[in-house]
C-alpha cells in the first residue's frame, strides 16, 4: 500500500450496516483512509437494479448509510464520500463496457448468480440487474482505483473488472484504464445470529452498527448455540457455535475467551452466562460507534453537504476519464 494508490469502494444503500459490512470491510477502509486517497460510493444506481420499485427506500438509506460511515471512523477529511447517481460518467462508461462482455461471461459470475438465485428472479431477471458487474466495473475503473476493499463474496467483481480493463486497453490500444486489487479482510465472513449463513439484512439475521443496547441484548439471547448442549452440566461443541465465533472476533480479552471455551467444552458453562459476556463485549465495541452516530444525526443536512461536496470532487475525477476513454474510442468531435 503506498500514497498513489487509489481506492474506490461502497455500499448499496438498502438498509443501515450491520457487524458484517464491519468486519468485513469496513475495518479496512478506516485503516487505509489513512495511507491511501479513498473513495467511498453510496451505490445508490446500484441498489436500484433490484430495488427498482422501491425508491424511497434507497433514498432514505443513502443517508443512512453515511451515517454509519460517520460512525465508524471513516474521516470526511481523509476519505471523499459520494453518492454514485449523480456521476453520469459511469452509466455512459458502462455502456461503452457492455461491448466487451458476453453472456456467458456475466453468466457465470458467481456472486451475480448466487444472488439471482438467492432473489429468485427466474424468467424475469432485469437486465439491469444482470448487468450490474459491468457498471460496477465502471464505478472501479472511472477513479483509476488500484485497491477495492471489499467482503470476499465481491471477489468476482473485481475479477470482472480487470477482464474488462485489459480488453478496453488491449483493443483501444492505451493504457487508460487500470486493474485493481480487491483487499480481503482477514475475518471476510461473520455469521448471521442464527448461525445458518452470512449475515445479512434480507436474512434477518443482523445485528446493526445502530441497534440500541436493547435491540441488541434480544439478539444476543437469541443467539445460535450448540442444540446439544442443553443443561449447564453437559459438555458444549464451541465449533460453529455463533457465540463462540463472534467471541474470536469482538472478544477483547482473548484469554479470558480461552477460558471461556475450556469450561464449555468441559461442561458447567451455561450458554447464558456466555451470552451475557459476549454482550458485555459487543456493548463496549459499539457504544463509541452509537455515540458518534447520535452526533452526526443531530445535523443531517450537514452531513448531506459533505457528500455532495465530496460527490463533486469525484465528478471531476470521472469525467477526466471518461474523456480519456472517449479520445481512446474516437469519440471526440
Ligand atoms: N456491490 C457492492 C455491494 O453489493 C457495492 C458496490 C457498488 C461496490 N459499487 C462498488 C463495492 C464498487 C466496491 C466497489 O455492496
Amino acid at each position: 500500500m503506498n500514497k498513489k494508490d487509489i481506492i474506490l469502494t461502497g455500499d448499496r444503500p438498502t438498509g443501515p450496516l450491520h457487524l458484517g459490512h464491519y468486519v468485513g470491510s469496513l475495518v479496512n477502509r478506516v485503516k487505509l483512509q489513512e495511507t491511501a486517497e479513498q473513495y467511498i460510493m453510496i451505490a445508490d444506481v446500484q441498489a436500484l437494479t433490484d430495488n427498482f420499485s422501491n425508491p424511497q427506500k434507497v433514498h432514505e438509506n443513502v443517508l443512512e448509510v453515511a451515517l454509519d460511515y460517520l460512525a465508524v471512523g471513516i474521516d470526511p477529511l481523509k476519505s471523499t464520500l459520494l453518492i454514485q447517481s449523480l456521476l453520469s460518467a459511469i452509466p455512459e462508461l458502462t455502456l461503452y463496457y457492455m461491448n466487451l462482455v458476453t453472456v456467458a461471461r456475466l453468466s457465470r459470475n458467481p456472486t451475480v448468480k448466487n444472488e439471482i438465485q438467492q432473489k429468485g428472479f427466474g424468467e424475469s431477471l432485469p437486465v439491469g440487474f444482470f448487468t450490474y458487474p459491468i457498471n460496477q466495473a465502471a464505478d472501479i475503473t472511472a477513479f483509476k482505483a488500484t485497491i477495492v476493499p471489499v467482503g470476499d463474496d465481491q471477489a468476482p467483481m473485481i475479477e470482472q473488472t480487470n477482464e474488462i480493463v485489459r480488453s478496453f486497453n488491449r483493443i483501444y490500444q492505451t493504457d487508460v484504464l487500470v486493474e485493481a486489487k480487491a483487499v480481503i479482510s482477514k475475518c471476510p465472513r461473520l455469521p448471521g445470529i442464527d448461525g445458518k449463513s452470512k449475515m445479512s439484512k434480507s436474512l434477518n439475521n443482523a445485528i446493526f452498527l445502530k441497534d440500541s443496547a436493547d435491540d441488541l441484548a434480544k439478539k444476543v439471547k437469541s443467539m445460535y448455540t450448540d442444540p446439544t448442549h442443553l443443561k449447564v452440566e453437559d459438555p458444549g461443541k464451541i465449533e460453529r457455535n455463533t457465540v463462540f465465533e463472534y467471541l474470536d472476533v469482538f472478544g477483547s480479552d482473548k484469554n479470558k475467551v480461552m477460558e471461556l471455551k475450556a469450561q464449555y467444552q468441559a461442561g458447567g458453562l451455561g450458554d447464558m452466562k456466555v451470552k451475557m459476556y459476549l454482550l458485555d463485549e459487543l456493548n463496549a465495541f459499539l457504544e463509541p460507534i452509537r455515540k458518534r452516530r447520535a452526533e452526526f444525526e443531530k445535523d443531517k443536512a450537514m452531513v448531506l453537504k459533505m457528500i455532495l461536496s465530496g460527490t463533486k470532487k469525484a465528478q471531476e475525477v470521472t469525467q477526466k476519464t471518461l474523456h480519456e476513454v472517449k479520445t481512446a474510442m474516437h469519440l471526440i468531435y
